[in-house]
């Protein structure tokens, strides 16, 4: 099994581009099943959890690959033939729930595995369920399968949301642009993803009003076609690239990402003491002295990303003071904090809260991912450790992360796999 071996100490230095968003990917590559063609997607980051969802869609019957002659594009001919999507897959990808609304909006019925908890938390269904029965479909459970039936075809309706959900405003999203009539969605998802997704279903035909707000309103149409989109570069990537640029004390330029989408990420760099310029070349960033702590508080975008929670926190253990990291998004997030402290970091754990109180260095130690977001934090804590970390289950960072230790190294830092 793979692992990232890191010397830490180099200062990273120079430019890096990000890849293109993940989780923006996954919904637009669910969205592909329910236009007519062959949607092309490009700038598609070269992530396993792209292939989960390649593999989905094959098995539903779509004929899904990578461009022969582009490494980041995908093609995807949403033709179904079989509308189950299976639980060895849908169990290594909780967002391959995304093909159950297109599924039931096209095809008039869809079932896929009951994605179950997942290490950051119990993370239900139930938003996504109630929104596609709103619509009119009926949902039951049947041997651990999702069954969701509409075969006279989705009606629109008001659908407010228990609370801001992405996966699940994505998924209600692409069912209501086939429904028939008007759907309104309250208490929406604002996410990048949810307005990229709007966007690109807009351009497939769709009518779609208000996404970014937490209130979209679809106008349902007869039939969507397919569409090439350019995916929009990883705003996580990018926070993570420069909580890494932060921690050595380097300066770095992340290319290919929208600043305003990771507002709330630079705000807080800047808060402990992070420069931050953007230009029309990327975001510039230079740190030379311990960060100072500061309050991070996770919440639905705009607030501050979960997803960025992690990498932060790394980042706070070498603070000059004491930072309080605060979790409300997932209920538990932090698996993270035991193998930061088994490299010196000094973290209290309380219910939702991390008091983060800064050390002056932290030291290599062997540690263990155990999800996406903790195994990016842990390369980030590695880059800044003295002495040499292994970081182990690194298949945790490929579902996400598309080559990482390349550019890590590529900005200066000692960092290799090893087979
Ligand atoms: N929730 C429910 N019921 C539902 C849906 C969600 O209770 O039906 C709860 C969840 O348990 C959680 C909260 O609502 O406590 C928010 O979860 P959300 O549905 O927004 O998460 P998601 O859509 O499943 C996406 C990203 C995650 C990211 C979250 C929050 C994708 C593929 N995944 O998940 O990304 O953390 O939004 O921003 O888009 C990652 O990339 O590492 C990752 C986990």
């Amino acid at each position: 099994m793979d692992r990232i071996v890191v010397q830490g100490g180099a200062r990273l230095t120079g430019s890096v581009r990000v890849s293109g968003s993940k989780n923006s990917t996954l919904a637009l590559m669910a969205s592909a099943l329910l236009a007519e063609g062959e949607t092309v997607l490009r700038n598609v980051p070269r992530v396993r959890d792209v292939d989960t969802m390649l593999k989905i869609l094959e098995a539903l019957g779509a004929r899904a690959t990578w461009d022969a002659s582009d490494p980041n594009t995908v093609r995807i001919e949403g033709r179904v033939l079989k509308p189950e999507a299976p639980y060895d897959l849908v169990r290594q990808m909780r967002a391959s729930f995304l093909v159950l609304g297109p599924l039931v909006a096209r095809y008039g019925s869809g079932r896929v595995s009951e994605p179950g908890g997942c290490a950051i938390g119990v993370r239900p269904v139930d938003q996504h369920l109630k929104g596609l029965e709103a619509l009119g479909a009926t949902t039951r459970l049947d041997h651990g399968y999702v069954e969701a039936r509409a075969e006279a075809g989705l009606d629109g309706a008001r659908v407010v949301f228990d609370m801001v959900t992405v996966n699940g405003t994505q998924n209600v999203l692409m069912a209501a642009t086939l429904a028939r009539g008007e759907t309104l969605l309250e208490n929406a998802a604002r996410e990048p993803e949810v307005i990229e997704l709007a966007e690109a279903l807009t351009k497939m035909g769709a009518e779609i009003e208000g996404a970014g707000t937490d209130r979209i309103r679809v106008r349902g149409v007869e039939r969507l076609r397919a569409i090439e989109h350019a995916v929009s570069g990883d705003r996580i990537e990018a926070g993570t690239l420069l909580a890494a640029a932060a921690i050595t004390r380097g300066e770095v330029l992340v290319q290919g990402v929208d600043p305003l989408h990771l507002e709330s990420t630079l705000d807080k760099l800047a808060e402990a003491g992070v420069e931050l310029v953007v230009t029309d070349d990327g975001i510039h960033a230079r740190a030379w002295e311990r960060p100072k702590p500061i309050r991070v508080v996770t919440a639905p975008y705009p607030g501050f990303a979960t997803d960025m929670q992690a990498q932060m926190m790394a980042l706070l253990t070498l603070g000059s003071g004491s930072s309080l990291v605060t979790e409300t998004v997932f209920e538990n997030r932090f698996m993270h904090v035991p193998e930061l402290q088994r490299m010196g970091a000094d973290i209290a754990l309380d219910g939702r809260s991390a008091h983060v109180r800064g050390v002056e260095r932290l030291q290599a130690a062997p540690v263990m991912a155990t999800d996406l977001r903790a195994s990016a934090c842990l390369l980030v804590a590695a880059l800044a450790a003295e002495g040499e970390t292994t970081v182990s289950r690194v298949y945790h960072i490929d579902r996400g992360y598309e080559r990482i230790e390349a550019k890590l190294r590529q900005l200066g830092a000692e960092i290799r796999r090893e087979g």
